[in-house]
């Protein structure tokens, strides 16, 4: 901890990102009134639309400041057109390139519906996706799977024959996730919804591939050693169903990098859509904190986009940081800032365009930030 407090080094990154961003960052002035705040934030340029204009995806500096500060809140990354010479997203240095290079390796998405927030399926308001019956978090592999850059292009003659993405699943990689996911499966009190069961659910797809018998066969050794942990299997084509159908019976899930990158997006639906979804990405010494909605180039500079995945990825961030090092101070925010966005939500009234409203984004922040400062501290 430096003088000035924690360090949070900020990307507000492409798009929208800017815009939830700067409510985030209001938000946080906000839960600091009345007292020296025990965290300074430090913004850097970065991106897609910044590679556009510069030909970096990022400074050195601002690099050098993502492996230095205590935590990283990231706005969102990609434009259209923004592309790296090799094709690949110009502002992946933002996400991807922080997950590889700071060993980010569990992605936690919490999946909760708070009372007044509408779910986006389509048609009634069904008793089983009601806001008690949602409140689970999916634990995502983060730095391996199919995401590691074991792939390429065979050209012959200048035409591409064949493109290959290779699937690793390693030993260091599952056991660390899988471990990541039964420590939180232990802690959550309250359990599943369905039964207050400490359940912890493996999807995979190991009735077919290799690596995924391997995460389960973790999953499995691992968890003997959390006996108080319920353990639960699910191939991933049929927990898609049943996370739909029953998502009650899920308290924790774990699951490998590019399923969990599925089944996340597919959960989101379930709290609210992705203006509700946010992501920390947690290694053992750093972490980084996002809303992950991406960019929305279509909505870009409306004020229009709904804020509060942000917020929940300012609360993640607090919490993560204070029981890190143990800092009371910041687990009190992160609870304040919760009470604050459940109590503004329950209203049943700040709602943006996703939620069926007109409520610009800066309005949005305007009603948490009343309520975080009338909420006891
Ligand atoms: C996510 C995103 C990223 C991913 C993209 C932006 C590369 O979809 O965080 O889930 O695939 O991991
Ligand atoms: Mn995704």
């Amino acid at each position: 901890m430096k003088e000035a407090g924690y360090e949070v080094a900020v990307f507000a990154g492409d798009g929208t990102g800017p815009e939830v961003v700067r409510e985030g960052l209001r938000v946080l002035d906000a839960l600091a009134e009345g007292s020296p705040a025990p965290w300074h934030c430090t913004q850097y340029p970065g991106g897609g639309q910044y590679f556009l204009r510069t030909g970096r995806e990022w400074e050195p500096e601002a690099a050098a400041a993502a492996g230095t500060a205590d935590a990283i809140l990231v706005g969102a990354v990609g434009w259209p057109g923004a592309t790296l010479p090799n094709g690949d997203l110009a502002g992946r240095a933002l996400v991807l390139g922080l997950r590889e290079g700071l060993d980010l390796y569990a992605n936690v998405r919490p999946c909760k519906l708070y009372p007044g927030v509408r779910h986006r399926i389509s048609g009634e308001y069904r008793e089983v996706w009601a806001p008690k019956n949602v409140d689970m978090v999916i634990v995502r592999e983060n730095t391996e799977d199919l995401y590691t850059p074991a792939r390429g292009r065979l050209r012959r003659g200048g035409e591409t024959e064949v493109a290959i993405d290779t699937r690793i699943i390693t030993r260091k990689g599952s056991e660390r996730v899988i471990r990541y996911a039964f420590e939180l499966a232990r802690a959550r009190s309250r359990g599943a919804p369905e039964d207050g069961v400490r359940r912890l659910t493996c999807v995979d797809k190991s009735n077919v591939m290799e690596g995924c018998r391997f995460f389960r066969e973790t999953f499995d050794r691992v968890g003997a050693e959390y006996p108080e942990v319920e353990r639960d299997y699910a191939y991933v084509d049929a927990f898609a169903q049943w996370l739909v159908r029953n998502p009650e019976h899920y308290n924790v899930v774990v699951a490998t990098n590019m399923m969990g990158d599925i089944i996340t997006d597919l959960a989101a639906v379930l709290q609210g859509g992705m203006g509700f979804a946010s992501g920390g990405n947690i290694g053992t010494e750093h972490a980084m904190f996002e809303p992950v909605h991406g960019s929305a180039p279509k909505y870009a500079g409306k004020n229009q986009v709904n804020p509060f995945a942000t917020f929940f990825a300012v609360e993640q961030m607090l919490r993560w940081l204070g029981s890190r090092r143990g800092d009371e101070r910041l687990v009190r925010q992160a609870d304040r800032l919760e009470r604050s966005l459940a109590r503004t939500l329950a209203e049943g009234t700040t709602r943006t365009y996703d939620q069926g409203g007109t409520l610009k984004t800066g309005e949005a922040g305007d009603r948490v930030t009343a309520a975080i400062r009338s909420e006891p501290r």
